[in-house]
């Protein structure tokens, strides 16, 4: 027992994280070019970025230098090496985004641009001469302006359209390459960051809600006719969700820490799965709508297209944990992946106070396997460290080879419990900016890149000790771990 022979070990990336080239061959602004790097002392408080009207008239007129994503790791440009390595490390999968502001930069343009698509083209043909299986997210976090500017957000339903017309152009071309697609990296974030997902400023109040979710249920229904498209192209794609997917625990045993647990677990996490795998509305979040107020529309004919266009995967990315309690009072908060929470004794955490929970992944495993019946895919779980090179100039990640190892030693059990679980793609295998505080100097990789977070450096990439460690667990189909 433990993974399946056809276990899909690689790696995962986006293109606002890593492509740079931030203006070249078209590409027009996106939200993640314009949000700064933050000063290493916020790094344990610092909440999540949001970007209001000031900050993205700050942006459009701000220093480069400012703004780490507009160069990234230069993938734009290294992406040939750097698929070499991971093909040297063995992967099998490689998890990277199709920037919409490259292919169609301006949403309405009359064509697709020929650069853009030439460019990912030649990226799939190297993953697949490498045999790595390429695996697409049509949209990872990076709206381009124009999104806010031209149609004032997702929760504008002609955004569905832009979004079916884009996702039409890649599965037709990729029809015969491309068998596992994500249609929206983390949808459930726009609940933290609606920026990343809806390409709306930040804002409060109850209209502003209505605008939220009604920018969340069009990407629902884009999601949905993104599936229906793709089985009419070719029925072997597979198409998944993916949420980032916030486990969490009672504080205590008080019933009214469990109910607190479940009522956060059900809005952050279950709802976006709920509709997406099982193609309606949860009584949950029906509920929740009508108690706040929230109104926003779902016409018949949507509803039909999500009964319709269920995913044939659940997708989730897992990095920490947190703890819930209906009462903050007295208690210790703590960092995550973009939602913070209250803080467990019983774990450590990364320099970012994300607590290390590997024990955790198997939890969620079961629960999403259980609750869903449809095979899983770990599409991002890694660790954030700063790292400098030592006096022999390597870097010694003996962190990294514990967190990772542990989880997938957590991972394989859940393999053995009975969830079907199709792969895992590690989170940032070569270091690249982070998305929350665009650091670089928050590094995740097996492989190291000379850069700061000031963009200076010779860009060289180093292999890490991780690197020859994962290629063993790899090679070894995980039973040496
Ligand atoms: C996930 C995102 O939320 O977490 C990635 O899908 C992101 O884009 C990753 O990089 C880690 O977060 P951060 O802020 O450390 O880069």
């Amino acid at each position: 027992m433990g993974f399946r022979n056809d276990f899909l070990w690689g790696g995962a990336i986006a293109a606002c994280q890593t492509e740079g080239a931030w203006n070249e061959e078209g590409k027009t602004l996106t939200f993640p070019d314009i949000v700064k790097k933050i000063k290493p002392e916020q790094r344990r408080n610092f909440g999540q970025a949001q970007i209001d009207e000031q900050a993205l008239e700050a942006g459009k007129t701000g220093p480069v230098s400012d703004y780490p994503k507009r160069w990234g790791i230069d993938f734009y440009h290294t992406y040939k090496e750097d698929i070499a390595l991971f093909a040297e490390m063995g992967f099998q999968v490689f998890r990277f985004s199709i920037a919409l502001a490259r292919v169609f930069p301006h949403l309405d343009d009359p064509q697709p641009n020929a650069k853009a698509l030439a460019y990912y083209d030649a990226v799939i043909d190297e993953c697949l001469r490498h045999h790595i299986e390429p695996l697409v997210t049509i949209v990872h976090f990076d709206p381009p302006i124009a999104v806010w500017e031209k149609y004032g957000g997702w929760c504008n339903p002609a955004m569905i359209d832009v979004y079916v017309r884009y996702a039409g152009v890649l599965l037709e071309r990729y029809k015969d390459k491309v068998k596992y697609w994500v249609t929206f990296n983390e949808i459930n974030m726009a609940l933290k960051a609606p920026f990343k997902t809806l390409g709306m400023l930040s804002g409060e109040g109850l209209e502003y809600e209505n605008r939220r979710w009604q920018g969340i249920h069009n990407q629902f229904v884009a999601s949905a006719r993104t599936v229906i498209r793709a089985k009419e192209i070719n029925p072997a794609m597979m198409v998944g969700c993916m949420i980032a997917d916030i486990t969490t625990y009672p504080y205590s045993s008080d019933p009214r820490d469990v109910l607190a647990n479940l009522k956060f677990d059900q809005k952050m996490n279950l709802g976006f799965l709920d509709v997406m795998v099982k193609g309606r509305y949860p009584y949950f979040l029906k509920n929740y709508f009508a108690q706040e107020g929230i109104q926003w529309t779902c016409s018949e004919q949507d509803a039909e297209l999500l009964k319709q266009g269920t995913v044939d995967f659940v997708g989730f990315s897992y990095y920490m944990s947190i703890v819930t309690s209906y009462t903050t009072k007295d208690k210790q908060l703590t960092n995550g992946n973009m939602t913070g929470g209250l803080k467990n004794a019983c774990l450590s955490s990364t320099e970012w106070g994300w607590q290390i929970d590997p024990v955790g992944l198997r939890i969620t495993a079961n629960q999403l396997y259980d609750r869903y019946e449809k095979p899983l895919f770990v599409l991002e779980n890694g660790i954030g460290s700063v790292e400098v090179p030592g006096p022999d100039g390597q870097i010694h990640d003996a962190y990294r080879i514990a967190y990772l190892r542990d989880h997938l030693r957590q991972l394989k059990l859940a393999a053995e419990d009975g969830c079907e679980i199709l792969g895992y793609t590690m989170w940032g295998p070569i270091d690249l900016i982070s998305s929350q505080t665009s650091e670089m100097s928050k590094r995740y990789g097996f492989i190291y890149v000379d850069q700061d977070d000031e963009g200076q450096g010779s860009k060289q990439r180093i292999k890490k000790d991780s690197f020859a460690w994962m290629q063993r667990v790899i090679a070894t189909n995980g039973e040496e771990l």
